[in-house]
C-alpha cells in the first residue's frame, strides 16, 4: 500500500515535471531576444595598478609611430557610468589586442566581456571581436559568441572615445554600446 502510493506520488510528479520541462527547453531554443547594453571599457596602462601588458613589441621602423606589431594582453575593467573609480563595476573584457594597422593606428581586439556581480548577467560573457580604428569616432566590431544568459549570441558593439585619444599610449576610457541577439 505504502509502495503503490509512493508510485502513484512519483508518477504525478513526472506527469507534472515533463510538460514544463519540454516547454521550458522548447521556449530557450525557439526565442530569441534583443538585448542592448552601454558600458564603459577602462584601459590602464601607467601608475601602480596597470590593467595592461605588453607582452609584444616588434622591432622599431618607422611603421612601429603606428603601433604596428604590438600585443598587448588586457583584463579591464568595465563600469555602468564612465568614472573609473565610483561607477558600477559590471565586469571584465579580458583578452589581447595586436596592433595590426601599418600605417594607422587600428588594432585588432580580441577580448570576451566576463560580467560578474549581482546583474542577471553574472557569470556570463560575450566575445567582442575586430577592426578597431581607435582614432576614428565609432569603431564598430562584431560580437561572435556569448556563453549563459548570452549562449549562441551574436550582434555588434560601437566603441567610442570617452577620453580623448592621442596615439601616444595612454590610459583611455571608451564607450561600448552593445547590440545583442541571443
Ligand atoms: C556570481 O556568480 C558566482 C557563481 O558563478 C557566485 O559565486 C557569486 O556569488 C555571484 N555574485 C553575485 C554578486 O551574485
Amino acid at each position: 500500500m505504502a509502495m503503490a502510493a509512493a508510485a502513484a506520488a512519483a508518477a504525478a510528479v513526472l506527469i507534472f515535471l515533463l510538460p514544463t520541462a519540454s516547454a521550458g527547453a522548447a521556449s530557450r531554443w525557439g526565442g530569441e531576444r534583443s538585448t542592448y547594453m552601454k558600458l564603459y571599457w577602462h584601459d590602464v596602462v601607467s601608475g601602480p595598478d596597470p590593467t595592461t601588458v605588453p607582452v609584444a613589441q616588434a622591432r622599431v621602423t618607422r611603421d612601429s609611430e603606428s603601433g604596428f606589431g604590438a600585443v598587448v594582453v588586457i583584463d579591464d575593467a568595465l563600469t555602468e557610468g564612465p568614472d573609473r573609480r565610483s561607477s558600477r563595476r559590471l565586469g571584465r573584457a579580458q583578452g589581447i589586442y595586436v596592433g595590426a594597422g601599418k600605417d594607422e593606428v587600428s588594432l585588432l581586439m580580441a577580448m570576451t566581456f566576463v560580467f560578474q556581480g549581482g546583474s542577471r548577467y553574472n557569470g556570463s560573457t560575450l566575445d567582442v571581436m575586430g577592426h578597431n580604428a581607435v582614432l576614428h569616432d565609432v569603431r564598430e566590431m562584431a560580437i561572435v559568441g556569448g556563453t549563459g544568459v548570452f549562449r549562441m549570441a551574436r550582434g555588434y558593439a560601437q566603441a567610442r572615445s570617452y577620453t580623448p585619444v592621442s596615439n601616444k599610449p595612454g590610459d583611455a576610457t571608451v564607450e561600448y554600446s552593445l547590440f545583442i541577439k541571443h
